[in-house]
């Protein structure tokens, strides 16, 4: 039986809209002090485990009848209690941290008012805005063209599939047009050190996980550049078509940063795309002091950067930036589509509608089409501190993986897995005579989870587990940096009996 629009049963009079779409600054009003009570309570508790439990603020079945908005706001002010706690000071863990107060209040407002990254308005504006303030404060080369995704996730992907295109195009094929790799294999090369998401990246894009070559490190964490090179040759011999060299501009596990100068002279030579992946510390070239560190960074194709680390935008932030803008369409074009009748140009005078003119063409350059303007965040970051507060939080969290590294050097208990070159520190309590170092450390770690205000992650250096603090947090102050030794060292005695 066919069913059709008129054999649905109508309502005797259209329902009315149970929503509230209004009262924003009553609503905002009454989730404050959840907000204010939740910060304070948090800056120096312990972090204990969270489980969802029957009857915790939240749960249940579906609601047959909505609450409306009031009850919900205070259901949701009860959960805020029992919230995330990466803004809390004593959160060193993975390199994550939430939004400061300019971050936390721009995504209100882009929620409110920001609603969707095209069409024409401010928000739109601030966004590109973001993008050049962004690329100038990471010391990126002029007339690069930048776009935000969700993360250093999403960001990779971009960068890569771009490479993957400009790669392919060298042969004449267009692989996101035609969809083929030509039967001619693929690779990448990264730092044994590189982030998993360059892995999955090239999965997604149907290189396989396994064309990542892992090259080996040094005792500093830095790519080999010898092994890079012999890497690139054996494949180019084998006909192995290089896709990218991936430089690590801060890795995850170490916060070691390539050398990137010499990287890209290799790169250049096998003619490969050098991407940097400065997730966490490109923003590091920022500090005059740290730049050092990042010399050739301008020499890439493509970087990228997560605001929503060292900048504090809040969680949702990452960008991509090539200098080819081309390549970006060519990967990532939606396509011709009659729903979007010509939006997205940038150039006035071909102006067909009102939407046409301020959104850029992001919808054509990324992933995806709706999405917020997620620049907004880090425009109003920008705009609060200025690139000398950058500065002045990166070089004190530098500093503060230097002071633990001293610390560590100084306590005959403590020992230094590496130095540190960002603000990634790590180090571990010295097991004794048969004691499994590995296994006690991991122990510690649980321990000052639950019983102390620092949270940090860990990882493993050279084979060995790591007790790793990463400070982006720009709660963190030196009374969690004191505490991260002092709590190591005074659990470590405890499990031990020292
Ligand atoms: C170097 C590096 N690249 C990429 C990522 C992935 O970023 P995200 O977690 O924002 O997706 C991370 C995350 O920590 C990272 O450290």
């Amino acid at each position: 039986m066919t069913l059709h629009a008129a054999d649905v049963a109508q309502p005797a009079a259209p329902p009315e809209e149970p929503a509230e779409t209004g009262r924003f600054g009553e609503v905002l009003a009454r989730l404050a002090p959840a907000l204010d009570a939740f910060a304070a309570d948090h800056a120096t508790a312990p972090f204990p485990p969270y489980r969802p439990a029957p009857g915790d603020p939240g749960q249940g079945p579906l609601p047959e009848t909505g609450v409306g908005i009031d009850a919900t706001v205070d259901e949701l002010s009860a959960v805020v209690r029992r919230g995330s706690r990466i803004s809390s000071p004593g959160f060193v863990g993975f390199i994550t941290t939430g939004a400061s107060t300019s971050g936390a209040a721009a995504l209100t407002a882009t929620a409110f008012a920001g609603g969707q990254r095209y069409t024409l308005h401010a928000f739109n504006a601030i966004e590109h805005t973001s993008l050049r303030w962004l690329a100038d404060l990471c010391g990126l080369p002029d007339g690069v063209t930048g776009v935000y995704s969700s993360g250093g996730s999403s960001a990779n992907l971009i960068a890569l599939g771009s490479a993957r295109q400009a790669a392919y195009e060298r042969l004449g094929h267009s692989v996101a047009e035609d969809g083929t790799l030509d039967g001619r294999p693929g690779r990448v090369y990264a730092s044994a050190l590189a982030h998993r998401t360059v892995h999955r990246s090239a999965a997604v894009l149907g290189l396989g996980r396994q064309a990542v070559v892992p090259i080996p490190v040094d005792a500093d964490g830095r790519v080999r550049e010898d092994e890079l090179e012999a890497a690139l040759a054996a494949d180019a011999r084998a006909g192995v078509l290089p896709i990218a060299v991936v430089a690590c501009a801060g890795a995850t596990d170490t916060g070691s940063v390539d050398r990137i100068d010499r990287v890209a002279a290799i790169a250049r030579r096998f003619d490969a795309w050098l991407h940097v992946d400065g997730a966490y510390g490109l923003v590091a070239n920022a500090s005059p002091r740290l730049r050092p560190l990042f010399a050739g960074v301008e020499a890439a194709d493509s970087w990228i950067v997560d605001p929503h680390k060292w900048l504090a935008t809040g969680v949702g932030v990452g960008a991509t930036y090539v200098r080819d803008a081309g390549v970006l369409t060519r990967a990532f074009a939606e396509g011709e589509a009659a729903y979007l009748e010509g939006s997205f140009r940038e150039d006035l005078a071909q102006a067909r509608s009102q939407f046409d003119a301020m959104g850029g063409l992001w919808g054509d350059q990324s992933l995806e089409l709706s999405a917020p303007p997620r620049g907004v965040a880090v425009w109003a970051v920008l705009r609060e501190i200025g690139r000398a507060g950058v500065v002045a939080r990166v070089e004190r969290h530098v500093a503060f993986a230097r002071e633990i590294a001293d610390r560590v050097r100084a306590h005959p208990r403590l020992e230094l897995l590496m130095e540190p070159q960002l603000s990634v520190v790590c180090y571990r309590y010295r097991p004794g005579a048969g004691v499994d170092g590995d296994e006690l450390n991991r122990a510690i770690l649980d321990r000052l989870r639950r019983d102390t205000s620092v949270t940090p992650s860990g990882t493993q250096v050279g084979g060995r587990f790591a007790i790793r603090p990463c400070f982006i947090n720009p709660r963190t102050t030196e009374r969690e940096v004191v505490e991260l030794v002092d709590a190591v060292v005074r659990l470590g005695d405890e499990l031990t009996g020292a």
